[in-house]
């Protein structure tokens, strides 16, 4: 595999991150749930943006991806594309909301790329969803797909551990990715599975693997936002790498504010009129 670098004039596409997957050139994603951050996400030259209904935890503080509704999703897509310009916007279709009803599931999509201007969905399963990624793709919609952990299930597998350690769930993943790369998805996220069996599928599909929890040997990596930045600082899964700590920058602005205003040293002069 080569490793040149994918020439992207304006926008990030299908087409690109298709190019990206050929040359060998990793791609980049990160959650963003508000225009402020999805501003410096996109300045940051970041390739594809999830607005992510891990929205669900990060932004309303519930302790799972559950509750967030279709309309919550829209207002995060919205408030992401606003601040976009490069990077290619992705949403998450939230739990209810495609699963067993494949026409439910194309609204859904509609909703979402009518609404908020994303350029795709992204949803979780392989097989048990077939019906609803062909439905969504014949309307013209790009479905990420997205296999391993799969979080609206964590009732059905107890808790957030990895997956496919075993033999039968690992070949029933393999065949689902398969089926979802025939299908025509154009991207698909792989979470928290051994690192092997990750490098496995992304050899095997057409598609781009982007794997979060899933080694180095896919086609890109995705991290939420918040986490990488070191804003929740009771989340520490081994696949996490921090790269800031603003859980503490934010705590010493916050004190240093509270004290200038006690000690009335804010405003100064300076800063009044
Ligand atoms: O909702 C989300 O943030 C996700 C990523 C972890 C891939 O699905």
């Amino acid at each position: 595999m080569s490793t040149n670098t994918v020439d992207i004039p304006k926008k990030v596409t299908t087409a690109t991150v298709a190019r990206m997957k050929q040359a060998g050139e990793k791609i980049a994603m990160i959650t963003a749930y508000d225009y402020t951050m999805a501003s410096l996400v996109d300045a940051s030259g970041m390739d594809l943006v999830l607005v992510g209904d891990s929205a669900a935890n990060v932004m309303a503080g519930y302790p799972t991806t559950l509750p967030i509704t279709l309309d919550q999703m829209i207002y995060h897509a919205k408030c992401v594309t606003a601040g976009v310009s490069r990077a290619m916007v992705i949403v998450d279709l939230p739990f209810g909301s495609y699963q067993g009803d494949s026409l439910r599931a194309l609204e859904s999509a509609v909703r979402v790329l009518k609404e908020s201007g994303a350029a795709a969905v992204k949803i979780e399963g392989g097989r048990e969803i077939r019906e609803s990624v062909e439905r969504i793709l014949s309307a013209g919609i790009p479905v990420m797909a997205h296999l391993g952990l799969t979080p609206q299930s964590v009732n059905k597998f107890g808790g957030y551990g990895i997956r496919a350690r075993e033999e039968a769930e690992a070949e029933r993943l393999i065949a689902d990715a398969r089926m979802l790369d025939q299908l025509g998805c154009f991207a698909m996220v792989l979470e928290k599975v051994p690192a092997a069996l990750a490098a496995r599928v992304a050899r095997e599909v057409s598609m781009p693997v982007i794997g979060i929890g899933a080694g180095p040997d896919v086609d890109g990596q995705v991290l939420v936002l918040q986490d990488m930045l070191g804003m929740n600082k009771g989340f520490r899964p081994k696949f996490l790498r921090q790269y800031a700590d603003l859980s503490s920058a934010i705590d010493n602005a916050l004190k240093q504010y509270i004290a200038d205003v006690k000690a009335v040293d804010f405003p100064s002069e300076a800063e009044s009129y």
